[in-house]
């Protein structure tokens, strides 16, 4: 059963821990749906922005050289303890994308880059994106797409799954790729009372230094995969590394390892 509580705060306890992790092993990768998203949150000099769940604040920083008015929000102490350290410029606020803490209407634009796949009530999250949007703002987010598609997703779930137990008891959450399916997020936008909903798939390419990196990434810089990967019994775990590794020698280009890690980009209008 889902247990949103639970949830919540597993992956809080999570992001407060790996702050540094996540920018080593996803911040050049997730910086690729920036401009994309940025342009369908119609971003532009003195556009006012809000970037909900934004992490080390990789967005919030990119609005801001646009000439834009940003204020970064994350549910994490030590993601805004990071996003401030990177950002000294930019407001960043702890606050949950669940219940901003933001009066109505404030802002021309909001965004959240691969943040809503980690919340325990992502409908909610997108009530309050239109709540804090002025009538015309425009609403942006970004989620990996499916696991056949993200190739580094889809071999790390095929590995646990062959070697190993996908259902290890973790607190349970929204399914982690619900908004990989455009009809979803195209339900979602309209459910949370936005209008003109489009969804497009931006093509990223993840950059890893060697056959070893992902399974050691998916370890130590993810949260819901990583307990996945905790779950699993020692000899289980590894198989499963040594499976992804084995996969991995597919996409070896030179020394390194290149990676297809498409996003889903879904955007609306605040009527
Ligand atoms: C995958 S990271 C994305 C960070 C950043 N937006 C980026 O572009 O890389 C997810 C972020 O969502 C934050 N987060 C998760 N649940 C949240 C919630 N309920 N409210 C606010 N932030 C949340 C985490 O602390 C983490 O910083």
């Amino acid at each position: 059963m889902t247990d949103l509580h639970g949830f919540r705060e597993f992956e809080h306890s999570g992001w407060q821990g790996i702050p540094q992790q996540y920018h080593q092993a996803f911040g050049e990768l997730t910086a690729q749906s920036i401009e994309p998203l940025l342009d369908a949150a119609d971003v532009k000099p003195g556009t006012k922005v809000i970037d909900i769940a934004s992490g080390p604040g990789y967005v919030a920083a990119a609005a801001a050289r646009r000439g834009a008015r940003v204020i970064g929000v994350d549910f994490s102490a030590a993601m805004i303890a990071e996003a401030q350290r990177r950002n000294p410029g930019i407001e960043f606020r702890e606050g949950d994308a669940e219940q901003l803490p933001l009066g109505n209407g404030l802002f021309d634009a909001a965004v959240m880059n691969f943040g809503i796949l980690h919340l325990s009530r992502p409908d909610q999250a997108l009530a309050e994106a239109c709540r804090v949007l002025r009538p015309g703002g425009r609403f942006g987010f970004t989620v990996w797409a499916k696991p056949e598609e993200t190739v580094g997703f889809g071999i790390v779930l095929g590995a646990i799954a062959k070697h190993g137990n996908l259902n290890v008891p973790l607190p349970e959450g929204p399914p982690f790729f619900r908004f990989s399916e455009p009809d979803e997020c195209v339900r979602s936008l309209h459910g949370a009372g936005f209008e003109s909903p489009k969804v497009v798939k931006v093509p990223q390419m993840w950059q890893l230094p060697s056959t070893d990196s992902l399974f050691e990434f998916m370890k130590e810089s993810t949260v819901r995969t990583a307990g996945l990967l905790r779950g699993q019994k020692s000899d289980a775990l590894e198989k499963i590394g040594d499976a992804i590794r084995d996969e991995l020698k597919k996409y070896q280009k030179g020394n390194a390892v290149e990676l297809p890690m498409p996003a889903i980009l879904a955007s609306g209008t605040k009527p």
